[in-house]
C-alpha cells in the first residue's frame, strides 16, 4: 500500500511542471508571462502567434493531470486518496513550486485531471468549454462556464458524493483564478482566442 503523503507530494511535484514555459522554450518563444495576459497557458501561448507551442503547451498541461490520476487508479488506491491526488495535480498547476507557486488557471489540467476521474463527466465538461469557446471566441468564459457547470454535472449524475466535492474545490478555484478575466469579460476588454491584443 502506498503512503499518502509521498503520494500527494508526487501529484503536486507533477502539476507544477509549467508546461508554457517548456513549450516556449523548445519553441524559442518569450516568457509567456511577459505578454498579453502574463498567464503561463495554453490560451496565452496562442497569443505569441505560435499555434504548435500553444497545442504542447494544452496537451501537456492536460497530460499530467490525466496521468496523476489515472496512475492513482490503476495503482488501487482508495477514492478519497484519488481525490487527493486529483486536487494535489490541480493545485501543483496554480501554484507551482517552480514559478515560485505562481501557476496558471488550471483549465487544461482540470480537463485531464476529469477524463481520468469520470470519463462522462470529463466529456460533458469539455463539450461545454468547445460550445462556449466556439460561439463566443472567449476562452475565459468558455472556462467560466464550464467550471461552473462541472459541480452541477456531476452532483446530477451521481448526488453530492466525493466527486462533487473534489469537482466543486477545483471548479472553484478555477473560477477565482479567472477574476480578472471575469472584469475584463464584464468591461468588454477581454480579448478573443487567437487574437494577440493584450488581454
Ligand atoms: O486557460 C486560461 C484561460 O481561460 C484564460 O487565459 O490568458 O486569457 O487569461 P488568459
Amino acid at each position: 500500500v502506498l503512503a499518502p503523503i509521498p503520494v500527494i507530494l508526487a501529484a503536486y511535484l507533477l502539476g507544477s511542471v509549467p508546461f508554457a514555459m517548456i513549450s516556449s522554450k523548445l519553441f524559442g518563444l518569450a516568457d509567456p508571462r511577459t505578454y498579453g495576459s502574463g498567464n503561463p497557458g495554453a490560451t496565452n501561448v496562442l497569443r505569441s502567434g505560435n499555434k504548435k507551442a500553444a497545442l504542447f503547451t494544452l496537451l501537456g498541461d492536460a497530460l499530467k493531470g490525466w496521468v496523476a490520476v489515472f496512475a492513482a487508479q490503476q495503482a488501487g488506491l482508495s477514492n478519497a486518496l484519488i481525490g487527493l491526488v486529483a486536487l494535489a495535480v490541480f493545485f501543483g498547476h496554480l501554484f507551482p513550486v517552480f514559478l515560485k507557486f505562481k501557476g496558471g488557471k488550471g483549465v487544461a489540467t482540470a480537463a485531464g485531471v476529469l477524463l481520468a476521474l469520470d470519463p462522462i463527466l470529463g466529456l460533458m465538461v469539455l463539450g461545454t468549454w468547445l460550445l462556449v469557446a466556439y460561439i463566443s471566441r472567449y476562452s475565459s468564459l468558455a472556462a467560466l462556464i464550464a467550471a461552473a457547470t462541472a459541480p452541477l454535472y456531476s452532483a446530477l449524475m451521481h448526488g453530492t458524493d466525493g466527486q462533487f466535492a473534489v469537482v466543486g474545490i477545483i471548479a472553484l478555484a478555477l473560477i477565482i483564478k479567472h477574476w480578472q478575466n471575469l472584469q475584463r469579460l464584464m468591461a468588454g476588454q477581454e480579448s478573443r482566442i487567437g487574437s494577440k491584443k493584450k488581454g
